[in-house]
């Protein structure tokens, strides 16, 4: 596909051709990975943050987020639960943070979770920019996937999302997902759809660059306004919810086309804007879903975007409704499985 091709997909109007679209990328998925879809069990560990990105609800300026960061003891138990439930694997995610105390912290972390779990369990860190020893020392403690999205490829609109300043580099971002790579981490990346300023065109390219740098994961979802951050001034450019919905589908299903084998996550921002955005992103090729596992009293500190699902639930009941979910829509689950990249397995 070249960028005329996916342009013309994002385009697509009319009902029948998207659901067929949606119907060829899942067939495609099923043919080049199978029809599994595999869970990650997601523990917001810590909202600190460093960053100030313009649309984020935890940007570091706003005064109005109550910070935590979970203990040790609060992590295994849910580690714990992700295990004993039969997830193969848990996404740790943070805020940003570089201090030697942050990093040394995760290290030792690593360590205890793969000890305890007798290495069963799969990690995948999202902890944002970090130097190439830090990222080699949380490799080799065990951590053997990373997400960090680039938020759009686009240099000019990353930087009408972000500060214009040393923290917010869009060459820092680059080179830290080229240093992930280079560490041995199966590469995540993506970004947000529907921003204000952002064209078909960029999303295009969005899906060009991942190709281009090779990525073995994906996550993509809407952009959502969040009332106390800068971005919110221009909620009037953005697309309706409904387009936002369709076009991050649309984006899913033109990556699935573009990289049959990589592993693409069905993100819980697609449910904001729809009860059941996940399980539509599933058969539009996507194969990951990131169950929360944050204990409920951090949950409502962990606002990237307002309208966050499932704020008052504990990790038992977002399986239990995921599972019946996915159980009704007729979506296998990979019970136990790491679910790696197949993209990754076969370099
Ligand atoms: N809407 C949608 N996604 C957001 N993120 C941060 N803020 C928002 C928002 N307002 C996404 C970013 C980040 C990920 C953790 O959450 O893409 O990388
Ligand atoms: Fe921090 Fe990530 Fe939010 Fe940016 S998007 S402010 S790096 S938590």
């Amino acid at each position: 596909m070249n960028r005329n091709d996916i342009i013309e997909i994002l385009s697509l109007s009319g009902p029948d051709s998207i659901t067929a679209l949606y119907a060829k990328a899942n067939a495609l998925k099923i043919s080049a990975i199978g029809n599994k879809v595999y869970l990650r069990g997601l523990i917001e560990f810590s909202n600190i943050c460093c960053k100030n990105c313009y649309y984020c609800g935890i940007r570091r300026d706003n005064q109005a987020v109550n910070r935590y960061e979970l203990n040790d003891k609060e992590i295994l138990t849910a580690v714990d639960f992700a295990w004993k439930n039969g997830y193969g694997s848990v996404v740790l995610q943070s805020g940003e943070q570089q201090s030697a105390h942050f990093t040394g912290r995760i290290t030792r972390l690593l360590h205890e979770i793969k000890a305890y779990t007798g290495n069963e369990i799969g990690i995948t860190l999202s902890c944002g920019e970090q130097t190439a020893a830090t990222y080699k020392e949380w490799f080799q403690a065990g951590a053997h996937r990373y997400l960090l999205r680039i938020e759009t490829s686009d240099k000019e609109l990353y930087y009408r999302l972000h500060p214009n300043d040393e923290k917010h580099s869009f060459d820092a971002r680059l080179s830290a997902i080229r240093q992930l790579r280079i560490e041995g981490y199966q590469v995540g990346t993506g970004v947000m759809i529907g921003l204000p300023f952002q064209t078909i065109e960029h999303l295009a390219d969005d899906l060009l660059f991942f190709q281009s740098m090779d990525i073995d994961m994906a996550g993509m979802g809407p952009y959502l306004e969040h009332s106390q951050t800068p971005l919110y001034q221009y909620r009037h450019l953005l697309p309706s919810p409904k387009k936002r919905l369709e076009l991050s589908l649309k984006m899913v299903a033109a990556l699935r086309l573009l990289m049959p084998d990589i592993n693409i996550a069905a993100t819980t921002a697609l449910q904001v804007l729809h009860p059941a955005g996940r399980e539509m992103a599933v058969f539009a090729g996507a194969n990951i879903i990131m169950p929360n596992m944050t204990l409920p009293e951090f949950r409502p500190d962990y606002l990237i975007y307002e309208h966050k699902p499932g704020v008052s639930d504990d990790a038992a009941l977002s399986k239990s409704k995921l599972e019946q979910n996915l159980y009704c829509a007729g979506i296998t689950i990979g019970y136990g499985e790491w679910g790696d990249s197949q993209h990754f397995m076969c370099v």
